[in-house]
């Protein structure tokens, strides 16, 4: 099995491309421009890996894109490459836009020329994944779940560039008949995750003693899934979900913000007793602008269609998630004095 990733050397993509080379043994091409997410030091457990291969190119590269798929000739592509940050969406759109919308549109188009030209037997197999988040569906009050039949609203120019390409890849099969899938999950964590998100930003500034800044009073719910489930998820998707079907991803654990805090606060001051009680950090700081209150998934779908279940509850994932951080700070030192210190983005005057 081929398979083509876009995005493979951001956390979720690295988790993916980890999984596919070294558990499912396909044959992987990375396709991944290298912004400030993207890092091979994670890809390192398979760099080396006979099945694996890396090609720096951005997705809204036709031509690039053209050769890619000419070369390696895949019979699944995984769709991930994207920018992915909410606050530095709010700091300035253009990116998102152009690499979110725009470059799914080219990577949608190649695909298409591509599967066109396969045989019979390749063209009925073929699977063009396009992976999104929950956040499309926008925010949800205290009760219910998103399903994959809730309309499309979102707040924030992230989640709106994410909708618009979900529209673009599910007109690219209503209109061409391209076998695209799309996946909607909610909030990862887990290893080589990138510290301008919630959950690793709070490790790192509680370890080196730093404030923790909770956005507004911190009762925002989040329900968050291990990245190694979801790159489960993402393979069975691809490999088994049907073209022109929506599948929503999640583990079933909603957590307030500061809820979140407080557990890896509690986890720190098991390991280091002697550093007094890690919660004195938090401060809550002004909200972000456009904060989604509530986000829950209903995953009924793929558990039942397709039989993924997530293996890890919120209470194993975030224990084995802080161990590997206080574990691997080869990884995370050099984003954190190189590439993003930790201060604060996408607030503005005004709001
Ligand atoms: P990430 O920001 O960690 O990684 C994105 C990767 O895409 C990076 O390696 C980057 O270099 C690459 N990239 C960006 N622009 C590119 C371009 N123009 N051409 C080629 N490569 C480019 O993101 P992530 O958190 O791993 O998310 C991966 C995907 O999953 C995204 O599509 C995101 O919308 C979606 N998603 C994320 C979450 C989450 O909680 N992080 C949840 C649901 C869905
Ligand atoms: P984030 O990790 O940015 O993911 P998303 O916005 O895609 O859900 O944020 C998760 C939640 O944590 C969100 O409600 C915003 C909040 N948050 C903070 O309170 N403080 C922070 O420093 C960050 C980065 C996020």
């Amino acid at each position: 099995m081929r398979i083509l990733v876009t995005g493979g050397a951001g956390f979720i993509g690295s988790a993916l491309v980890r999984h596919l080379v070294g558990e499912i043994g396909a044959e992987v091409l990375n396709v991944d421009t290298l912004t400030y997410a993207g890092n091979l030091a994670s890809l390192k457990s398979v760099e080396s890996a006979p099945n694996y291969q890396f090609l720096r190119a951005d997705i809204c590269d036709r031509a690039r894109m053209q050769e890619a798929f000419a070369s390696f000739r895949p019979d699944i592509v995984m769709h991930l490459a994207a920018e992915s940050h909410v606050d530095r969406s709010i700091l300035g759109a253009a990116d998102f836009i152009q690499t979110n919308i725009v470059g799914t549109f080219s990577l949608l188009d190649t695909a298409r020329h591509y599967w066109d030209e396969l045989d019979a037997r390749r063209k009925s197999a073929f699977r063009f994944l396009h992976v999104s988040t929950d956040e499309v569906y926008g925010s949800l009050g205290d009760e219910g779940l998103f399903e994959e039949t809730t309309p499309y609203d979102p707040s924030s120019p992230y989640s709106a560039s994410k909708a618009a390409s979900d529209h673009l890849a599910i007109a690219w099969h209503r209109t061409y008949g391209l076998p695209v899938v799309v996946s909607n999950c909610s909030n990862n964590y887990g290893p080589f995750h990138f510290p301008e998100k919630l959950i690793p930003l709070m490790i790192l500034n509680a370890l080196e003693g730093k404030p923790l800044p909770v956005y507004g009073n911190g009762a925002n719910v989040r329900d968050w899934l291990y990245v190694e489930d979801h790159a489960r998820a993402l393979f069975t998707i691809a490999s088994r979900g049907r073209p022109g079907e929506k599948y929503n991803v999640g583990g079933r654990n909603e957590r307030r913000n500061i809820d979140v805090v407080h557990r890896i606060c509690a986890i720190l001051d098991g390991v280091y007793s002697d550093r007094g009680p890690h919660a004195r950090l938090i401060t809550n700081v002004t909200d972000r602008p456009g904060h989604d209150a509530r986000y829950a998934i209903d995953a009924s779908k793929l558990e039942s269609e397709l039989g993924w279940k997530a293996q890890e509850t919120f209470e194993t994932g975030i224990e084995k998630t802080v161990h590997w951080y206080l574990e691997n700070e080869w990884w995370w030192r050099p984003l954190r004095e190189n590439v993003y210190s930790g201060e604060r983005l996408g607030v503005f005057k005004g709001r």
